[in-house]
């Protein structure tokens, strides 16, 4: 073991910050974990990065593994996770830039080169409305004290960076960092104890407090500079935690009024403290400055008669305000403000009440001087605030499985005696009976009815989210998202759940029926994303529906990129959602309502990652028209919106996209849009034959994939609080999409994002009209830049040494032939078409990132299939079970996307 080099730790990289933090990292395992440790995690790592580089002799990488032990591995392992947790966060550093052309001014120049002038994009911003919904889908691996530590690490580089040697407190930098990475070296990086809804409620609010509250109104004020004008607050931020009970017992009535409950206190918590800080800087007295009337009146009104104050109106209408807000938290919260007032006030009754005596007092500074004191500045940024996240907070989304609203409408039906057995009627019956269950304002519920469990859950979450509307405002919740959508019907069957709390009036004696939560159908699956044109055209169809879509100007469609990808493969998902989008388009048009799609996508390419930035502006023409909201998951939460500054990045991103998207005119002719689509349409078609033969259509496909990857031990991590699966079925239809794409990522093999390209480009003879659109039709190059990257973090060498945990060796290794074999022709597919000799080789930044990772992940990936196989032959350590979740972390928080 000796005579390897002890160079410092560690040396494979240009980027000084990841030099810097290795080193720190190594001294700190040094000090805390013995000379041996380091000795030997230095031996491996080396031995590793040697192996990589492709020096020769160096593929002993295995023998330093098999001189640890338990207890080293463990601390091993922790080892690797937290130098991967660091190169990412100097990375993040150098990716705080934006994509090229990704802000606003470069979108607005772009457009007006295209002969499309500001004022269509300010009006376009008038109908728009652009949402990143934060959901809690269980991809994130790592704890949140981890991230915290993480992040304080960043600050104080920041900190390094501006020429600084001492903190505030006098404290040395350097040492600083050492103290949090010592901290992060002595916290445990798993959960004990499993996560409950109400964790992941507090988790993002952290995200609240800390980017979107203060980042928004500064980027809104930012964007008035560049627009010359103050386009309305089109930017919004939803939420699924607390409303998505799709496979999720856990959330319930309780869970959603906790949601809320917290939103309110945390928005209302930041309007009294910027209102607070307003207070002590708007000393402006009447004996310097003319005040109008409109203000001196909001003084008077507002009880504060301090002799102190008497000639500063601005600081007593304030002290109005705030006592105000604080009479609305305890309205609304139940609890006493934190730093409550001393003065008698009415609570407020909604947001726009609030915002009104705010623009009374932007409107009185305005008129004095030049403005500035009104518009720019926290007043500006607080009123813009309030527009944004009103008393809710953030959006909430209701969501639940198309079977679970069957069943609870069958059993009100049956109870209210009107039909007996719903579940076998056609889809016309159905959707009789529904519509005349929709045209009364009857509801079919009974106080004295003794309803089912799942039926009384449901209902008491519909009651909730009508109580949410009195109390918050009909903005706290506004779409109620169907999983597993295919018909008619089952829209219609949620508006008759809603009406059941008033949510749904039918229109009576003339007037229009009114929804006040929109049914959205989530399509998921191939054949449904197929049929989904055909679904709205007839849910459009039925004249209650089209007078609600007309009257509110817009309906939405959301459309699952994991699941269709589960179903049909990589490509056949990608293209199957396009076509969808496009085809919706003009039954959108012919409803004359405008089309506003929900991409539920996760952070892997299986899952619809990869830019946000490009996959917006790859949507087909028409089909963005300014209205879109898209899931942000998981650990993409932490990477999208962990700082102020990547928020603004990333946000400012989606905004550019959706305008770009939205105006600019289509790049493709006609003729190559035409013959693209008919070229598409056969690749995809290959695409899903070669995916489907061998996912659904092999024997033992299933029993090699629960062998050969960490699914079985990935079901046991505590990262979410929903069951990893939704029934006790081992098919791989019934399994969710994230622990199907997280285990694959695993075992390196990443096969939901890629297999079946490669056949279906082998079978197409004409390469130049492949390299034709890859470099000429965005949708494409999309899809092809992600599949590149996730090429590149696979390895099948790697995947091999997984093959030994199949029982059936001869089938395994079967399989295993078939997907090289795929492996290959999609690589080789790929290089072909893009005319490069390697992957990644024009995108060294990515390149550069995925290489410094690979040596770090290997030993990992070797250690992790040493576990399993103990684990799997029956013994009991615990340390083993440990070292497997650690593993399960450390390999996904090096790979960065792999939920
Ligand atoms: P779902 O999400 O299983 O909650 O529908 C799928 C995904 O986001 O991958």
């Amino acid at each position: 073991m000796q005579h390897r080099r002890m160079a410092s730790f560690p040396p494979i990289t240009q980027n000084p910050d990841i030099r810097f933090l290795g080193r720190l990292l190594g001294d700190v395992i040094r000090a805390y974990g013995g000379e041996k440790l380091y000795r030997q995690t230095e031996y491996i790592r080396s031995a590793s990065v040697d192996r990589a580089r492709g020096v020769a002799g160096a593929d002993l990488v295995d023998t330093g593994l098999d001189a640890l032990s338990l207890d080293d591995t463990l601390a091993f392992v922790r080892g690797f996770m937290l130098f991967s947790m660091l190169a990412n966060l100097a990375e993040d550093r150098q990716g705080i830039t934006a994509e090229p052309g990704a802000d606003l001014a470069s979108a607005v120049a772009a457009l007006e080169a295209h002969g499309i002038a500001k004022e269509a994009v300010l009006a376009l911003l008038e109908r728009a409305l652009i949402v990143p919904v934060l959901t809690a889908h269980p991809t994130e691996v790592r704890r949140k004290s981890m991230i915290d530590h993480k992040n304080r690490i960043a600050d104080l580089m920041l900190l390094m960076d501006s020429g600084r040697a001492e903190t505030d407190n006098g404290e040395k930098i350097e040492e600083a960092i050492a103290r949090q990475i010592a901290l992060l070296w002595q916290t445990r990086p798993l959960r004990r104890e499993r996560l409950y809804v109400q964790d992941e409620i507090e988790n993002v609010l952290a995200y609240f407090r800390d980017s979107f509250l203060p980042v928004l109104p500064a980027l809104y004020a930012k964007w008035e500079r560049v627009l010359g004008a103050r386009p309305q607050s089109f930017l919004r931020v939803g939420s699924w935690i607390g409303g998505d009970r799709d496979g999720n017992p856990n959330v319930q009535a309780d869970q959603l009024r906790f949601a809320l409950a917290r939103g309110c206190e945390a928005a209302i918590g930041h309007y009294l403290d910027a209102v607070h800080a307003l207070g002590a800087e708007l000393s402006v007295s009447t004996e310097l400055a003319h005040v109008p009337q409109a203000v001196l009146d909001l003084a008077e009104r507002s009880g504060d008669n301090a002799p102190s104050r008497k000639d500063e109106p601005y600081r007593r209408a304030i002290a109005g305000i705030y006592a105000r807000l604080c009479a609305t938290h305890l309205a609304l919260t139940g609890k006493a403000a934190p730093r409550p007032s001393v003065l008698p006030a009415d609570p407020y009754g909604d947001p726009s009440a609030l915002r009104r005596d705010l623009v009374i007092i932007a409107q009185g500074l305005a008129s004095e001087g030049d403005g500035a004191l009104a518009t720019g500045g926290a007043l500006g940024r607080l009123i813009r605030a309030v527009e944004t996240f009103g008393f809710h907070l953030a959006t909430l989304d209701m969501r639940q499985n198309s079977d679970v609203h069957e069943r609870v409408v069958a059993e009100l039906l049956n109870q209210a005696g009107v039909e007996a057995d719903y579940g076998a009627l056609d889809e016309y019956a159905r959707i009789a009976l529904l519509r005349r269950e929709l045209s009364t304002n009857r509801p079919l519920g009974s106080r004295f009815a003794v309803y089912g469990e799942e039926t009384t859950s449901e209902l008491a979450i519909v009651h909730a989210a009508a109580q949410a509307h009195r109390t918050y405002g009909s903005q706290s919740i506004t779409h109620y998202i169907i999983s597993k959508a295919e018909s008619v019907s089952d829209l219609l069957e949620v508006n008759i759940i809603l009406k059941e709390a008033g949510l749904w009036r039918a229109g009576t004696d003339g007037a229009s029926p009114q929804a006040a939560i929109m049914a959205v159908p989530l399509f998921e699956t191939i054949a449904d994303l197929e049929a989904a044109p055909k679904v709205m055209a007839a849910y459009f169809g039925l004249p209650e529906i089209a007078a609600i879509v007309t009257a509110r100007g817009h309906q939405e469609v959301m459309i699952g990129y994991s699941d269709s990808n589960k179903d049909g493969g990589y490509l056949t998902s990608t293209w199957g959602l396009h076509q969808a989008s496009k085809a919706l388009e003009p039954v959108f048009a012919q409803a004359g309502t405008a089309i506003q799609l929900f991409h539920g996508r996760g952070g892997a390419v299986g899952r619809g990652g990869g830019s946000a930035f490009a996959a917006i502006r790859a949507q087909p023409p028409g089909t963005v028209q300014g209205r879109i909201r898209v899931t942000e998951q998981g650990e993409i939460i932490a990477a999208k919106f962990g700082t102020r500054d990547v928020a603004a990045v990333n946000l400012e991103a989606m905004t550019s996209a959706t305008l770009l998207a939205s105006l600019e005119p289509e790049a493709l002719s006609d003729r190559d849009a035409a013959r693209f689509a008919t070229a598409m349409d056969r690749i995809s078609h290959g695409a899903f034959t070669a995916y489907r033969d061998l996912v659904y259509g092999t024997d033992g496909f299933k029993e090699f994939f629960r062998e050969l990857t960490p699914i079985q031990e990935i079901a046991g991590l505590k990262i979410g609080s929903r069951p990893a699966s939704r029934t006790k079925s081992t098919r791989i239809e019934d399994l969710r999409a994230i622990p199907w794409v997280f285990s694959w990522a695993q075992a390196r093999v990443m096969l939901p994002g890629w297999y079946g390209v490669g056949h279906a480009l082998s079978d197409f003879e004409d390469k130049a009209l492949l390299a034709d659109m890859a470099a000429t039709w965005p949708f494409f190059r999309s899809a092809m830049a992600n599949l590149e990257m996730v090429l590149a973090k696979s390895d099948l060498g790697i995947a091999r040494r997984y093959l030994p945990l199949v029982q059936d060796q001869a089938a395994a290794e079967g399989i295993f032939g078939r997907i090289a074999d795929g492996w290959s022709r999609t690589h080789d597919g790929l290089l072909a078409l893009t005319g490069q000799s390697r992957l990644l080789e024009k995108n060294p930044t990515l390149e550069t990132s995925i290489r410094l990772r690979l040596p770090y992940i290997e030993p990992l990936n070797l250690l992790q299939i040493e576990l399993l196989k103990r684990h799997r032959a029956g013994e009991d350590d615990p340390r083993i079970k440990e070292g497997i979740e650690l593993s399960i972390n450390a390999i996904a928080t090096a790979l960065r996307n792999s939920g």
